[in-house]
């Protein structure tokens, strides 16, 4: 099976639109069975992503993934966005809803989820309490902003009040549970999935990032306080723990990497705004 994959197309964006419709011709001419989509095509308000999926000409199946950027809604309800609206939207799309609906065929399975964040991957030696996180802003951004300023305490080190951050879907996704036990509804359709499918030999894919191998090298502070909302550990132990998973993908960071762990391959596809990455993938 010849799978086709790519994520982080963020049709919305302007200044990376060229970049997103140069994939589309890259996916159109580009032989496959199978294309997947991991994530960030475009924000859930607006007709955007049934514009942007409309200009994928592929014969074979078609597995949809949401990332975060397709739960910023204005309308106050990521959540009804994602478990309603969205499989609804993307099905009549005539795309398939990989978080709920895994694929299989010729021995294969494709099996996939948002997947979330938990902060596991927040560098402890910032030393910036967990409330912050929750928030999802840092504590210089939270003191000059006065409807965030409580968050701001003596456990707080004066370095990290020099990091002027914020982690937007704080602002755009309202989910209406904590990001953990959201996590963990992820994990449990990830769990689902695995278990419906029987193939031996199965590729997981997820938009947020499952394994520490696959996150971009620490930089500047503000870029290493967003590290918190770039994925799970979890996501990565429950994949690496079904000895059938070969493959496990993911996106949202925006940077490439692709390595071996223990007898998995792990790619982290990579799509930046301005460049987009199509994979082929033997399976
Ligand atoms: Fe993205
Ligand atoms: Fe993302």
């Amino acid at each position: 099976m010849k799978l086709v994959v790519t994520a982080d197309l963020h049709f919305n964006h302007r200044s990376g639109r060229a970049a997103a419709d140069a994939a589309v011709e890259e996916i159109n001419r580009t032989p496959g069975d199978v294309l997947l989509i991991v994530g960030d095509t475009a924000a859930g308000d607006g007709d955007m992503l049934e514009r942007s999926l409309a200009g994928i000409i592929f014969s074979g199946p078609k597995l949809f993934l949401a990332g975060n950027h397709e739960l910023w809604t204005a309308s106050g309800d990521s959540y009804a966005l994602f478990t309603e609206e969205m499989p609804r939207r993307v099905r009549s799309a005539g795309w398939q809803w990989l978080e709920t609906d895994p694929f299989e065929a010729d021995g294969v399975a494709i099996v996939g989820s948002i997947g979330w964040y938990d902060y596991a991957f927040a560098p402890p030696d910032l030393g910036i309490p967990r409330r912050f996180y929750e928030a999802k802003i840092s504590p210089g951004a939270a003191g000059r902003l006065s409807e965030h300023a409580a968050l701001l305490g003596d456990d707080v080190p004066a370095s990290a009040r020099d990091i002027v951050v914020r982690w937007n879907d704080g602002r755009h996704i309202s989910l209406g549970r904590s990001d953990e036990s959201f996590l963990d509804e992820c994990l449990s359709n990830l769990r689902r999935s695995l278990t419906i499918v029987t193939a031996s030999k199965v590729l997981a894919a997820v938009h947020h990032v499952p394994f520490a191998e696959l996150m971009p090298p620490r930089r500047a502070p503000t870029f290493d306080f967003v590290r918190a909302f770039f994925g799970s550990p979890r996501l990565g132990e429950q994949l690496a723990g079904d000895l059938r998973v070969s493959h496990v993908l993911c996106g949202h960071t925006h940077s490439t990497a692709d390595v071996h762990i223990g007898s998995l391959r792990a790619v982290n596809i990579g799509s930046t705004y301005t460049a987009k990455r199509v994979l082929t993938i033997t399976l």
